[in-house]
């Protein structure tokens, strides 16, 4: 059995009522409940974290260096065009992660364009809604098998 962590950035927590023509109707709980739910399915095991604050998701990625967490699940929000500190926070800790985004970010503004995780993803999930959540677990379980 793998442990997987899903960590959401700022905002997130709004989602259902946040812009839902851009991020889709379902809101935050039930796409955890969805991925917990498919983890369980295939014998795995998934923790959901969401935080508006840097330092808190800086705090949890490196609270899973000496933790049986095997990959982690990212969506980091706006903190995704800015956010240094969330980057050297992944590649000090050393466990492979999937970048998702609800919206295709190319198809929006330029300063969604630039992301500080995608050339250090293991896999990137663009554009495809809360459905990019759990074809990003589904990735994430594959991979673990396969080690
Ligand atoms: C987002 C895209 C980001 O540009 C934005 O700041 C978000 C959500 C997405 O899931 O599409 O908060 O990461």
């Amino acid at each position: 059995m793998a442990n997987i962590l899903l960590i959401n950035g700022p905002n997130l927590n709004l989602l259902g009522t946040r812009e839902p023509d851009v991020y889709g109707e379902m809101n935050l709980d039930t796409i955890e409940d969805n991925l917990m739910e498919l983890a369980k399915q295939h014998t795995h095991s998934l923790d959901c974290f969401q935080s508006n604050a840097e330092h808190e998701i800086v705090n949890k990625i490196q609270t899973c260096q000496n933790s049986d967490i095997q990959f982690i699940l990212i969506n980091p929000g706006a903190f995704t065009h800015s956010s240094i500190a969330i980057r050297d926070a992944l590649l000090a800790i050393n466990i492979p992660f999937f970048e998702i985004h609800l919206s295709n970010v190319f198809s929006r503004e330029d300063f969604r364009h630039k992301s500080y995780f995608s050339d250090i993803a293991a896999g990137c999930l663009i554009g495809l809604g809360a459905h990019g959540y759990e074809l990003a677990l589904l990735a994430a379980i594959k991979k673990i098998e396969q080690y």
